[in-house]
């Protein structure tokens, strides 16, 4: 049995990667918690606790930090909408009151104290939260098995700012502090998130299937996913996404799936253009490696093992290298001088 604590600013792509993670017999989600990233905190506090209504999931779901350590809070509400779902739970009037208020860092620790070794924490948002963890107890965090980090981007371009993914740089100073702890991180960047995207037309063929087995979920995935999809399509000229969050989740679950490069990991914190750029010095062995990275995996199956756990819909294996599997776009001064 695999324990995890899911630390979540859920979130279309975030959803996705909770509904995949409560698909596995032999994973508990011992914790849910709560950060702001792509929207307010509150915000992702109900899409989770919805979430958790329709996924049948009783995991204890405890909102966390408001802010960043220390700056202000930037979202992502062109991306997945003012309340995470693409404006689905607003629109259907959802909310939930008298739910668990606050308390995740503390959760997190008393988890990690509890499982020691045998619990990973999957962080899918801002590292806000995992760093009043490791303030509370460095001990404790250092003692479990694994912290895997959506987050970071180690070649090319990013996603947020010129060199940044978006989970790093809202808050580079807290995922700074995780780092210089000692804690070691799995990081999953952007770099690999971004080799594989889920087209449109795919999309709806899941979302058809889906909608057999969960109609709530079918309800909840469309308007999110549509809305994630034209972002994309207006920002990336990709009539598709990405699914960032759940290959996070699945290299947490499936670790033999990727190809990880041991590295140390650092986060620009100063820089006017760079803060929240992620540094890591492949050439150098230093033996103190602090991180390790997801350099490469096996997107067919992490495509095909999504599709049927979560929308009960077997594609092919063809199906997903021909339409998912993309290049990403790396800078090489090289061709520039040819
Ligand atoms: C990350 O940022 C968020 O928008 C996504 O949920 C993901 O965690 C990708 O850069
Ligand atoms: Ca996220």
């Amino acid at each position: 049995m695999k324990r995890v604590v899911i630390d979540t600013d859920a979130g279309v792509d975030d959803s996705i990667a909770i509904a995949y993670a409560s698909r596995f017999p032999d994973v508990t989600i011992e914790l849910i918690t709560t950060v702001s990233g792509n929207v307010p905190v509150s915000e992702v506090t109900q899409n989770v606790l919805y979430l958790r209504g329709i996924l049948g999931v009783n995991s204890p779901v405890f909102s966390g930090a408001g802010a960043p350590r220390s700056r202000e809070l930037v979202t992502a509400p062109e991306v997945h909408g003012e309340d995470g779902v693409g404006g689905y739970r607003k629109s259907e009037g959802i909310s939930f009151r008298g739910w668990e208020t606050g308390g995740a860092a503390s959760e997190i620790v008393r988890a990690a104290r509890k499982y020691g070794r045998k619990l990973t924490i999957i962080s899918l948002g801002p590292m806000t939260n995992i760093a009043q963890a490791v303030m509370l107890d460095a001990a404790a965090i250092k003692g479990i098995g694994n912290v895997v980090q959506m987050g970071g981007v180690f070649s090319g371009y990013g996603n947020t700012s010129l060199f940044t993914e978006f989970n790093i740089f809202v808050d580079p100073e807290s995922a700074s502090f995780v780092l210089e702890s000692g804690v070691k991180v799995t990081f999953v960047p952007l770099d690999l998130t971004e080799t594989l995207f889920l087209p449109r037309e795919l999309a709806n063929e899941l979302l058809m299937k889906i909608n057999e087995s969960s109609p709530d979920l079918a309800q909840l995935f469309r308007k999110a996913l549509n809305y994630y999809i034209d972002y994309h399509k207006r920002n990336d000229k990709l009539d598709g996404c990405f699914l960032h969050d759940a290959i996070a989740v699945a290299a947490a679950i499936h670790p033999e799936w990727f190809r990880f490069i041991g590295s140390s990991v650092s986060v620009e914190t100063q820089g006017k253009l760079t803060a929240g750029m992620t540094l890591a010095d492949f050439r150098k062995k230093a033996g103190r490696e602090s991180s390790r990275i997801a350099v490469a995996f096996d997107g067919v199956r992490f495509m095909t093992d999504l599709s049927r756990r979560v929308f009960g819909y077997r594609v092919g294996t063809s199906t997903v290298s021909q339409k998912c599997l993309r290049e990403r776009f790396v800078a090489d001064f090289r061709n520039h001088l040819r």
